[in-house]
């Protein structure tokens, strides 16, 4: 049953008033769309885990309009992290921090660290600048789906779920933030995302990888095996080899590949994300292609692996998490 009678602008105003109203609404940002209410109250903030079926033990993202909020946070704001924020926000980086009794522990899962970015989308970092509190948002898919890049894709996902969504275009970026924990004395990427690990590493010097799926759910809240999926079933590798293995019949595969089409597969079943061979325009393209595969007339779908360097990283982790067993 329809809660909302969904409406889609550009109204900051009345974005605005809705959060202040304690409501949900969708915000644009240069990753991912997000699914926003007012971090510092906990009434607004079960609406996100309720119209998301969002289980409680994975956090959430606090979003500020620039970095002087981090201190209000966060009880450290180490200098790498102070050097990361002063180079790369506005823009695709989550920090984790040390949190301060303020930040709830329905936020945060219970852990005393909090995730914070600055987005890098105008019209969102302008409607927290009308707000007096930061906003938690993740993602603005149901638990578990495909991320949605425009608000086309929030609609077709969340209609009737949420009274508004702020329509800022297509996503810029188009995977969601890299994650970074300064919780403990090494800096650790829990994320691959937005920025390169190669291009923060440049900055601040080595960072250990992300956790394994073996480790990863005690130590990295929220970063789950099965994630990011499609209805259909997808396979990730090599193609060739996975219509061999899976006897698959070459009318009825949808294909997601980087810069080349394969042979003797109708052309109207494959996305090829970038004919250039580059990885930003790939990651880009990734999510709208999936939810066009996931929507065509197609049985599964087979993704390519992608180089493991710069986004490549984010894309692959991505479809690996999608082809996981639910
Ligand atoms: O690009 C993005 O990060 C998007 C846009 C909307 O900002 N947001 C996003 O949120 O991807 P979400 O909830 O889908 O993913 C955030 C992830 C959680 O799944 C969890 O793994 C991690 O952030 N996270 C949040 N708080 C954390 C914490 N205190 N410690 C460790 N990981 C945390
Ligand atoms: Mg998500």
């Amino acid at each position: 049953m329809a809660e909302w009678n969904t409406m889609v602008g550009t109204d900051l105003e009345m974005a605005a008033s809705w959060l202040r109203k304690g409501e949900i609404v969708a915000i644009p940002t240069e990753t991912v769309y997000g699914l926003a209410a007012n971090g510092m109250d906990d009434n607004a903030v079960r609406r996100i885990f309720a119209a998301k079926n969002r289980p409680f033990f994975n956090p959430l993202i606090l979003h500020i309009a620039d970095s002087s909020w981090v201190d209000r946070l966060a009880s450290d704001f180490p200098e790498k992290a102070r050097k990361l924020a002063g180079e790369l926000w506005p823009g695709p980086l989550t920090m984790v921090l040390p949190k301060k009794p303020v930040v709830s522990d329905l936020v945060t899962a219970g852990h005393d660290t909090v995730a914070i970015r600055v987005p890098g989308h105008l019209l969102t970092v302008e409607l927290i600048q009308l707000l007096d509190f930061p906003l938690a948002a993740p993602s603005a898919n149901p638990f578990g789906y495909l991320s949605p890049t425009t608000a086309q894709h929030v609609l077709k996902l969340l209609d009737g779920k949420l009274p508004y969504i702020l329509d800022g275009g297509a996503c810029e970026i188009g995977v969601e933030s890299t994650i970074i924990s300064f919780a403990d004395k090494q800096a650790r990427i829990l994320r691959y995302g937005g920025v390169p690990v190669e291009q923060i590493e440049d900055l601040i010097g080595p960072v250990l990888p992300p956790f394994t799926d073996q480790e990863g759910p005690l130590l990295a809240p929220g970063m789950m095996k099965s994630h990011y999926a499609p209805r259909k079933k997808l396979y990730f590798g090599n193609i060739e080899n996975m219509i061999s293995a899976h006897h698959l019949d070459r009318s009825r595969v949808g294909i997601l590949s980087f810069s080349k089409p394969y042979a003797d597969i109708p052309a109207d079943h494959q996305i090829v994300l970038s004919l250039q061979g580059d990885l930003e325009a790939a990651a880009n393209g990734l999510f709208h292609a999936l939810h066009e595969l996931d929507d065509m007339q197609v049985q599964v779908i087979l993704a390519e692996e992608f180089p493991n360097e710069q986004l490549g990283l984010a894309i692959n982790d991505r479809l690996r998490r999608a082809a996981s067993p639910r």
